[in-house]
């Protein structure tokens, strides 16, 4: 079964493109087949990412499960901060790197398997984890993040309601100070901090 984060070279592309306004700054993203919500924008990241502008001005940012490039270059362009965003899914990291290219922001793109190929820490890491690649995995990077983050970073996640957004979050709680930021149509959205 062909998830949207299988690496399958064999599907056909059909290249598509998603405009988008943060407030009054316009921003296109390139999409294709084989790409998580390759039509349009997913509500639950859009909720995740008024949520983390709202609140953050600055700082270096990690976005983990970038798909397109969404989250990050938003924030990379209104922040005008750092943005390294990384993917297990090849074409999703090839389409970030020609949005970064077509949007103009300060940002890189990384094949990578969770926290794998990323050196360094960040502020600010931010995920709409993937759920369907099962909750060891999106433990792995939702826990993972403690090691990426400098002390008092931050961790901005988006978990819908009906696919373990509590019990989930309950486990964090071992690791972070976790706080339920947002309720949106079934989407959580929380701030993890540090402890
Ligand atoms: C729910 S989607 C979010 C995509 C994008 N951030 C957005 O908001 O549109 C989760 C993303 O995680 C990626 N992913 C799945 N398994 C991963 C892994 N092991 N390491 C890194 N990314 C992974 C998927 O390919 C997918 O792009």
């Amino acid at each position: 079964m062909n998830h949207y984060f299988t690496n399958n070279e064999n599907l056909k592309s059909e290249f598509r493109t998603i405009n988008f306004s943060y407030k009054s700054t316009p921003f296109a993203f390139l999409s294709d087949n084989g790409v998580f919500s390759k039509n349009e924008i997913d509500y639950g990241s859009l909720a995740l990412l008024n949520t983390f502008l709202d609140r953050e001005k600055e700082g270096k940012v990690l976005d983990v499960g970038c798909g397109y490039g969404f989250l990050g270059i938003v924030i990379s362009k209104i922040n005008n901060c750092e943005v390294l965003m990384i993917d297990v899914n090849k074409r999703a990291v090839h389409l970030t790197d020609m949005n970064i290219d077509s949007n103009k922001v300060n940002a890189k793109a990384l094949v990578s398997d969770a926290y794998e190929k990323v050196e360094g820490k960040y502020d600010l890491i931010i995920t709409n984890p993937p759920i369907r690649a099962g909750k060891n995995k999106v433990l792995e990077i939702l826990l993972g993040a403690s090691e990426h983050l400098v002390d008092n970073g931050r961790l901005y996640y988006v978990i819908r309601k009906d696919q373990g957004a509590k019990s989930i979050s309950k486990i964090l709680e071992e690791t972070y100070e976790v706080e339920l930021l947002k309720k949106d149509k079934g989407f959580y959205v929380y701030l993890a901090q540090k402890r």
